[in-house]
């Protein structure tokens, strides 16, 4: 599929392409609908309505889902509300087992829920299997190991309490991740919630539900609500008690003034368009892995993508020369097949967001490079795509893709890297490639960003936190700190 690397005639290797290696979709077994889930049970909406859900591959319809309207949030919110007394009266260690039994079954059904994240989805196989199933599971086993230890989390801070309900809405790029992400920490310490998936990848919310079940996680402890953004804006507005959201900066912005006022608990999880800094010191082939990885990983679905690689002037030659070799060897195409690195394009919408910004990239100026490559007729897809001539003026280093797109620019001191990378209304995480660790720690305490990899990127453990500055938003997720948006500190005087 991919173009063979061209090598000087003489002493060229012979030329060599992978068979297909497709992961079976056997393991599944989808049902034509899936309803609501409420109340620890699967049930029609009382809107009437089903939308068709595809795989952005094959633009095949997988299932219909459920098209929940205010009152069936609201049904789910009740029955979250409900739940809450007898969930938060459980022993901690009790609570924490359900969670433990959660994380098992993640592991134990991993194969089926990777192959379904990749029908829905688009992303390659080999990340749905060794990245968001095994880190979903983590982030389980993770914060159910704090269910039991809230008191000694905040020392000093009072005793830990549930905020009640939660209402999280998540976005179509990590969709069992974010799930995990959001639940975990909501029902280690002890609230009921109300998960809404996004409306092109509700499928595995919808496994992890019957895994709840299996679980015997008690009625109504999580609920799922499938829909599209009024049902997003329908959890916003009812009675819940914390809204958790990652999605697009203007939806966190309309959230956020939603719920001004109301006293609704917010964290707010949003874009970003971070700065991926190679220095002339860097080891550069582990740095050019690090910049591929860093925007091509998920098509460069990724909050938190290198989207603006900043490159130090002495290696800018060098680098540019070795990405465009290595950009030749990405295989883009079937997501199932074992050997793909970048899948389909989530759906028609993000395609064209996609294509149009790229377009502007080439407008306003900038040197656009794409290896050849066949891509598969049906579907959604985008060529693995450099720019340079990159001014920090174009909407391609300004705007989030959140396509496989790098926008390359260069620098020459590491003031000048700082400046252009903080340069930016967003904030969530940064890169820095250098043999120098005091170096490293200088421009890490510089960077406006919430997270910075050093020598590395795209690196996710359920115990550090994640999160933002600016329009990335606000609040943390994942570690110590993902906790405290979901507890209330009550002072007890000795
Ligand atoms: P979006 O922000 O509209 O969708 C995220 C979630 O919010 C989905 O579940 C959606 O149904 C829900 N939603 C939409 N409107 C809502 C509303 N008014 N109230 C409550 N919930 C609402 O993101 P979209 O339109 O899918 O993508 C647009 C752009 O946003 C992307 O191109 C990307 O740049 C950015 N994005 C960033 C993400 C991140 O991880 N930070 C994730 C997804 C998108
Ligand atoms: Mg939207």
């Amino acid at each position: 599929m991919t173009e063979a690397i061209e090598r000087p005639a003489g002493d060229a290797p012979p030329e060599w392409e992978y068979a297909s290696a497709p992961e079976s979709t056997d393991v599944m077994r989808l049902d034509d609908r899936y309803g609501l889930f409420i109340g620890g049970e699967f049930v029609e909406p009382k809107s009437g309505r089903w939308f068709p859900t595809i795989s952005p591959s094959t633009e095949e319809t997988l299932a219909e889902v459920a098209d929940a309207d205010a009152a069936d949030v609201a049904r789910a919110v009740d029955a979250a509300r409900d739940a809450a007394p007898a969930w938060q009266g459980l022993a901690p260690s009790e609570r924490a087992k359900h969670i433990f039994r959660i994380a098992r079954q993640v592991q134990e059904r991993a194969r089926e829920l990777a192959v379904l994240e990749t029908m829905n989805g688009g992303k390659p196989i080999k990340e749905s299997r060794d990245v968001d199933v095994p880190l979903a599971a983590a982030h389980f086993f993770y914060y159910a190991g704090w269910a039991d230890k809230l008191e000694y989390a905040f020392p000093g801070r009072g005793s830990p309490k549930p905020v009640g309900v939660a209402g999280q809405i998540i976005p179509w790029n990590f969709p069992l991740l974010m799930a995990a992400w959001k639940l975990a920490p909501a029902l280690a310490t002890g609230n009921t919630a109300v998960l809404k998936p996004a409306e092109t990848t509700p499928l595995t919310a919808l496994l992890l539900a019957q895994i709840m079940q299996e679980a015997e996680l008690p009625p109504g402890v999580v609920n799922i609500v499938t829909g599209a953004g009024e049902t997003g804006a329908a959890l916003v507005d009812s009675p819940v008690d914390k809204i958790a959201f990652t999605g697009s900066t203007a939806v966190g912005k309309a959230i956020r003034r939603a719920t001004a006022g109301s006293g609704t608990r917010l964290t707010l999880e949003l874009g970003g368009k971070a700065a991926n800094i190679v220095f002339e010191d860097a080891p550069l082939d582990q740095a050019v892995e690090g910049v591929i990885n860093g925007i091509f990983f998920n098509q460069g679905h990724v909050c938190c993508a290198g989207s603006r690689l900043l490159v130090q002037e002495p290696v800018f030659d060098v680098l540019l020369g070795k990405l465009k070799e290595r950009l030749q060897t990405l295989r883009v195409g079937d997501p199932l097949d074992k050997n793909t690195d970048i899948g389909a394009i989530n759906s028609k919408a993000q395609l064209e967001k996609i294509e149009e910004l790229v377009t502007s990239g080439v407008d306003e100026g900038a040197e656009i490079y794409q290896p050849e490559c066949d891509l598969p007729e049906r579907g959604f897809w985008f060529r693995p795509t450099l720019f340079t001539g990159v001014s920090q003026s174009h909407r391609i280093a300004r705007e989030e893709i959140f396509g496989p797109v790098l926008s390359i620019l260069t620098f020459r001191t590491p003031d000048e890297a700082i400046e252009k990378a903080n340069n930016t209304p967003y904030g969530l995480s940064a890169g820095i490639w250098t043999e120098k660790g005091s170096r490293i720690l200088h421009m890490a305490q510089r960077l406006r960003a919430g997270v910075v990899w050093a020598n590395t990127f795209n690196r996710f453990d359920p115990a550090s936190p994640f999160g933002g500055y600016k329009e990335s938003g606000f609040g943390r997720e994942g570690g110590l700190h993902g906790l405290e948006p979901y507890l209330t500190f009550e002072r007890v005087s000795s």
